[in-house]
């Protein structure tokens, strides 16, 4: 079969961010109101209650708003005195922002390959890493669902390390009923405008149940104390803005349903690819509820079938086209072509489709049927 011209359908475009936009508009119009009427631009009453309703959602005792998630994951390193001389270990295949935060913290990325079926850390693979310098392993959810926390407490085996979740995309996710943060020292999210929860400009969080740490996070990411002109830590400037606040207590209560959304079309998704057996998907883990922050599959000769999505009328993207070793900024690393053989031959095929609450059946009907012309 051949999919009838561009021309005649309009694109089906990667991410939707004006269908959200719309339903929150006037909760978002009258909260930017507010805030510019009280002209409370920085802290103040509206990031207080999202505190507390991301707190609350997340089933965690304390929320720190941050101004973005690599600053999350910075302060909660800096928070548990981690720093120059130690060792923080992640998974090669990850957004550049999780290494480049463990470098800022002024400590060294450690990398791990991911597992084959669900491209998350492999925890089989973190005993080998661990040394007497090692101070956290840093576990990503990527794509939208939970790393295997449990497996690594289990791989740490009992060793004073702390486990840091980089819950950037997977607001909402659950693992054996456990929700973000609830089973890790402390994660970090982001709400970067394209996240399942996402605000409008840069904003993070970090959750954690540990109360004395949550005081230096928020001392660390507000110049080093909570009071005016009290510089307890040295700190850095990274607050969570009133007007961010306004748009994600908004979201905040679409989430479920657009993350449902997302699961349904993941279901679609597989359905329609179940067939398609040049086309591999990604896995849920067992015990998972996924939110599908992005829907990845692996094709060989990929940047061709790309380009026939292209021409079809399809926008997609590579999550993510290098992992960390062989990216130029992490060279220094020492890493070699080879040393993490899953996240680099995953970095070649990987293509992520349009994922987004607002898709719909028959958009997803033509990407598939465009990627099954393209991989005949
Ligand atoms: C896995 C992961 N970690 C960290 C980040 C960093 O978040 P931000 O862009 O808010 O700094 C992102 C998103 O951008 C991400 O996807």
């Amino acid at each position: 079969m051949t999919i009838s011209p561009l021309t005649d359908r309009g694109r089906i475009a990667f991410l939707d961010l004006a269908a959200q936009r719309d339903e929150v508009a006037e909760e978002v119009e009258r909260g930017f109101a507010r805030v510019i009427r009280d002209t409370a631009f920085i802290g103040g009453a509206e990031v207080a209650a999202f505190e507390d309703e991301f707190g609350a959602y997340c089933e965690a005792d304390h929320c720190v708003g941050v101004a973005n998630g690599t600053d999350a994951i910075e302060a909660i390193l800096r928070g548990l005195g981690i720093g120059p001389g130690d060792e923080v270990v992640l998974p090669a295949n990850t957004f550049i922002a999780t290494a480049g935060a463990v470098h800022r913290a002024g400590a060294r990325p450690v990398l791990v390959d991911c597992d084959d079926e669900h491209l998350l850390i492999d925890p089989t693979l973190i005993g080998a890493t661990l040394t007497d310098r090692t101070r956290a392993v840093i576990g990503v959810d990527l794509y939208g669902q939970r790393a295997a926390f449990d497996k690594i407490g289990a791989a740490l085996g009992g060793a004073d390390v702390a486990i840091i979740e980089d819950a950037a995309q997977s607001q909402g996710a659950r693992r054996h009923g456990r929700t973000i943060g609830a089973d890790v020292t402390a994660a970090a999210t982001s709400f970067y405008p394209g996240k399942n929860l996402g605000a409008y400009g840069d904003a993070g969080a970090v959750l954690t149940r540990d109360a004395a740490l949550a005081g230096r996070i928020r001392a660390i990411a507000n110049h080093g104390g909570t009071a005016k002109y009290e510089h307890r830590l040295p700190g850095m400037n990274s607050r969570l803005d009133a007007l961010q606040a306004v748009v994600l207590r908004a979201k905040l209560r679409h989430l479920d349903g657009w993350n449902a959304a997302r699961r349904a079309a993941a279901d679609r998704y597989d359905e329609l690819l179940a067939g398609t057996r040049a086309v591999r998907r990604t896995r849920r883990a067992n015990g998972n509820i996924h939110v599908w922050h992005l829907y990845v599959v692996r094709v060989a000769d990929r940047d061709r079938v790309m380009a026939h999505l292209r021409e079809g009328g399809v926008d997609t993207g590579i999550h993510y086209p290098a992992p960390i070793h062989l990216t130029p900024a992490y060279e220094w690393l020492g890493g070699r072509p080879g040393d993490f053989p899953v996240s680099e031959a995953a970095s070649r095929s990987m293509i992520s489709l349009p994922m987004h609450p607002h898709l719909t059946a028959d958009d997803q009907a033509r990407v598939v049927d465009l990627l099954a012309e393209a991989t005949a």
